[in-house]
């Protein structure tokens, strides 16, 4: 008896151009466009295993070794039907012979191998890691844009995590959605200098999830609509131009401009929103320190914080300021060791500082 099962695993992504807000909550499609990078390391990544077989009962979900509900209708059971009419439609119609898997219920169980809900995109790694199992135990012949149409429906972030380096995602204007994707802005090969730093100030669950705090935003905030009409589109051309140009000045200081405003439209959500923490702020204040020393110098900025939708921080940096970056944090922090876990590099150098105990 055959046995059908595939495992695929996916890395978050961190956006520089955040988004927060849904037009359509269904099929999420966003208030506006964002742009992300893609960690490619080993330390933040969602390990999916599926399994299709006739005697399931029914489709069911672990994660992190506890079993979750699939609810009827919701974003995990789109995406697992998505899948499966896929499979019906490129693999079973066009190939009699192959089995009819789309048929079979699933098991499927997934670890995070960092925080969950904690602010560092466990739901983009996750949904990714979920769509490319299943893409994987279908034999899809796909692309990761098709894959990134059905990720989104899983969870908006999840759909740039389908791709490497720095990925922007398409707000669209089709009502169906089959334009609100993930385009490749530039490989990570293109600046292969550039750095993510990891400060985890706190792996608590976030009070309150991006899904419903992005939608009382929506349903609340008149700043996030000065925000979606008038800043964003200049900010995804502006850093597009600057990822092109390898411009890190440009790039972090947009980068950090956003991460500020995506804070004050969740303070200007009723009631208010606050993600960031004391220690979240005392980082920013230490790297505005460092960039100005640094401007002064003639050298422009050097380092670029932005946070999720919770208090740790990801500071983006080019290599060779790692080391002086992480011996900062720690000077300045030696409070925080057993709260600051890991600090290391994006995209392979492995860079690891344990600030944390
Ligand atoms: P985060 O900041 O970590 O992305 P969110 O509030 O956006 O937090 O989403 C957290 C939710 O994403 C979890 O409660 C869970 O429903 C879902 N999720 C997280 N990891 C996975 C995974 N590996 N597989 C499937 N779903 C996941
Ligand atoms: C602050 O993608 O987690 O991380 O689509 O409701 O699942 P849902 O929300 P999610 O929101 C991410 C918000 C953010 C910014 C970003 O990743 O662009
Ligand atoms: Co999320």
């Amino acid at each position: 008896m055959s046995v059908y099962q595939a495992t695929a695993s996916a890395p978050v992504n961190i956006a520089c151009i955040k988004y927060w807000g849904k037009r359509d909550t269904k099929l999420i499609l966003p208030t506006n466009s964002s742009l992300s990078v893609t960690l490619h390391q080993d330390h933040l990544r969602s390990t999916t295993t599926s399994r299709a077989d006739p005697s399931f009962e029914s489709d069911r979900l672990w994660l992190n070794g506890k079993e979750e509900d699939i609810k009827a209708g919701g974003r995990m059971a789109t995406c697992i039907a998505e899948m499966k009419r896929l499979r019906k439609e490129e693999v079973e119609d066009k190939q009699p012979n192959e089995p009819k898997l789309s048929s079979y219920h699933v098991h499927i169980a997934s670890f995070n191998n960092f925080p969950t809900a904690a602010g560092l995109a466990s739901s983009a790694s996750g949904f990714a890691a979920l769509v490319s199992s299943l893409a994987q135990l279908y034999k899809l012949p796909v692309s990761p844009s098709t894959l990134s149409l059905i990720a989104r429906q899983g969870s908006g972030s999840a759909c740039r995590s389908l791709y490497g380096g720095f990925v922007a995602w398409e707000q669209g204007t089709r009502a169906d959605g089959l334009d609100s994707l993930a385009v490749e802005v530039a490989p990570q090969s293109h600046w292969p200098e550039m750095h993510a730093l990891i400060c985890v100030v706190s792996d608590d669950k976030k009070g309150t999830s991006s899904t419903s705090g992005m939608q009382r935003t929506v349903e609340t905030s008149t700043l996030l609509q000065h925000r979606i009409a008038h800043v964003v589109p200049k900010r995804m051309a502006a850093i597009s131009a600057a990822i092109k140009a390898r411009d890190f000045d440009a790039f972090a200081q947009i980068t950090m401009a956003d991460s500020n405003q995506f804070h004050a439209v969740a303070l200007d959500t009723e009631p208010p929103i606050f993600y960031m923490n004391d220690v979240s702020r005392a980082i920013i204040a230490l790297i505005v320190e460092y960039n100005r020393v640094s401007v002064e110098k003639g050298h422009g900025r050097k380092a670029a914080y932005t946070y999720d939708a919770g208090p740790n921080a990801v500071i983006y940096t080019l290599k060779e300021n790692v080391k002086e970056i992480i011996e900062l944090i720690v000077r300045y922090f030696p409070q925080a060791v057993g709260s600051f876990k890991d600090v290391f590099g994006l995209f392979g150098g492995v860079d690891v500082a344990q600030t944390g105990g």
